[in-house]
Order: C-alpha cells, then structure tokens, then sequence
C-alpha cells in the first residue's frame, strides 16, 4: 500500500487564503473551489473540547484577549473568527472540532487535521483529538462512508509528545510527523510516532531529503505551497502531497 493513498493537494486551514482561516466558512470557500481535501489546526479549550484554531493566544483572527485555554468551548464559540479577514465574515465563529469534522464527513472532504496544542496542554490534546477522532469514526453513519471510500483522517503534529498520545490513544488512526525543517533524526521520530508520513515547510526541503524520505518507505506531504512552479517543482522531487492557500491558482487537480 502507498504510504499516501489520500488527495494530493489541500487547502491549508479550510479555504486557504479566500476566507478567514479554520472556521466552517473556509471549508465552504474550499468546496466552492473544488477542494475535497483540507488541512486545519485543532487545540482544546479550556475544559477540554477541542476546537478549530491556529493560535494559543486570541487576538489575530478572533476578536478577544487572553489564551485559548483560559475559555471553555462554549465561550469560544461564541467570539468572532471572521470580521478580522473581511465585513463580509463578520460573525463567522470559531468552530468545534466536532463541528467541522462532521461537516467534512457530511461533505466527503478528507482531513489532515494538525493537533496544535496550546504550551503545557501537549499529551491531552494528541489523546483527545484521537481517541474524539477514533470513536466518531465507529458511528454507523460514519463507518458507512468509510465503505463507500471516504478516507479516514490523517493526524499530524509539530509536538511528538501529542503524536506519541495520539498513538497511545488510537493507535489505529494514521499519524504523520510534521516539521519546519527535517530533523536529523527524523527516522526515529517516525518509528517512534508509529507515522506514515513525515509533513515538512517545502522552504527548506531539499531533492536529496526528499528522496530519502520516499526511500524509506514513508509518504512526503508540504506546507505551504502557494507558487505553481514551485510546486510543480516539488512534485517532481517526489513529494506526495501539499496544502496550499493559494486555493485560486492551484486547483484540486493541480497534481
Ligand atoms: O499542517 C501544515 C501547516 O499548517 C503547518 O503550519 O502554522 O500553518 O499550522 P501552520
Ligand atoms: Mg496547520
């Protein structure tokens, strides 16, 4: 089997670049485009229920102040995720992870969903995103598509503490190990993670990394790339798969 049977290009957060970033408007953005596959960010509030978002502190796309584990869910889900990226956003909330997994689902949109936990909220973030992930995929609902081929997520994470509790959880669920720049035991980080795939910057990426890593038997997937060339270029060296936010240039069928 190959190590990447899933889509080949994604789009990073929901809906790239188009729509404010991780909420259920960017996956509508993404699907106006075309896009089936996307990548988003997923963090626990601060009674425990995962969330979609990016940064542990609010401020940037979601109006408020303070840290992301200092609110319950239902506090967060209440504050604006949309009016920082256009008026026309404005009320867009920030959703729950079981929200949007269900959209997806809903939808046939496939998921690399990245376990982005807040500082000090490591291993319960990789546990519950997993085990939430690995129970509502045993729903008769859900275990129906997944015969009709809609595909399993895929977890990743910069944090190998979460990828280790997301194994612990849900060993079942596949995981990928994700990196700014290649590690040079990257290897052992895998084997460790029990990942499948290793998601690196394509900035730092080079042609020889990217063969080792295909050689190795494991599948190779870039953030984020936003240049056709660019990406056709990667493409070339072996790479599988990449998010992009750039959803208007490089279509789902890029590859
Ligand atoms: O998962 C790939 C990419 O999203 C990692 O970086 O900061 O956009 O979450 P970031
Ligand atoms: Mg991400």
């Amino acid at each position: 089997m190959t190590m990447w049977p899933y889509p080949k290009i994604l789009a990073h957060r929901g809906g790239g670049a188009l729509a404010p970033e991780n909420t259920l408007a960017a996956l509508r953005c993404g699907l106006s485009h075309g896009f089936h596959a996307v990548e988003f960010d997923v963090m626990l509030a601060g009674d425990g229920i995962p969330v979609v978002l990016h940064d542990p502190e609010l401020g940037r796309t979601v109006a408020g102040s303070g840290r992301v584990p200092d609110y319950a869910a239902a506090e967060l889900t209440k504050m604006d995720a949309g009016a920082w990226f256009a008026p026309a956003f404005a009320g867009e909330p920030v959703p729950r992870y079981e929200e949007v997994f269900r959209f997806c689902l809903e939808n046939r949109i496939w998921m690399n969903v990245e376990i982005k936990p807040a500082p000090g909220f490591e291993e319960a973030t990789g546990r519950t995103v997993a085990a939430l992930t690995a129970q509502w995929l045993t729903e008769p609902a859900v275990a129906a598509a997944l015969a009709g081929g809609w595909q399993a997520p895929l977890l990743s994470s910069f944090s190998h503490e979460a990828l280790l509790a997301a194994r612990a959880a849900a060993p079942e669920l596949a995981r990928a190990c994700l990196f700014d720049a290649i590690p040079a035991d990257w290897l052992a980080r895998l084997q460790a993670a029990g990942a499948q795939a290793l998601h690196t910057s394509h900035r730092k990426l080079t042609p020889a990394q990217a063969a080792a890593v295909k050689e190795a038997g494991y599948g190779l997937f870039c953030y984020t790339v936003n240049e056709p060339a660019r990406a056709r270029e990667i493409l070339a060296w072996g790479v599988d798969a990449f998010c992009t936010d750039r959803i208007d240039l490089i279509g789902a069928d890029f590859a």
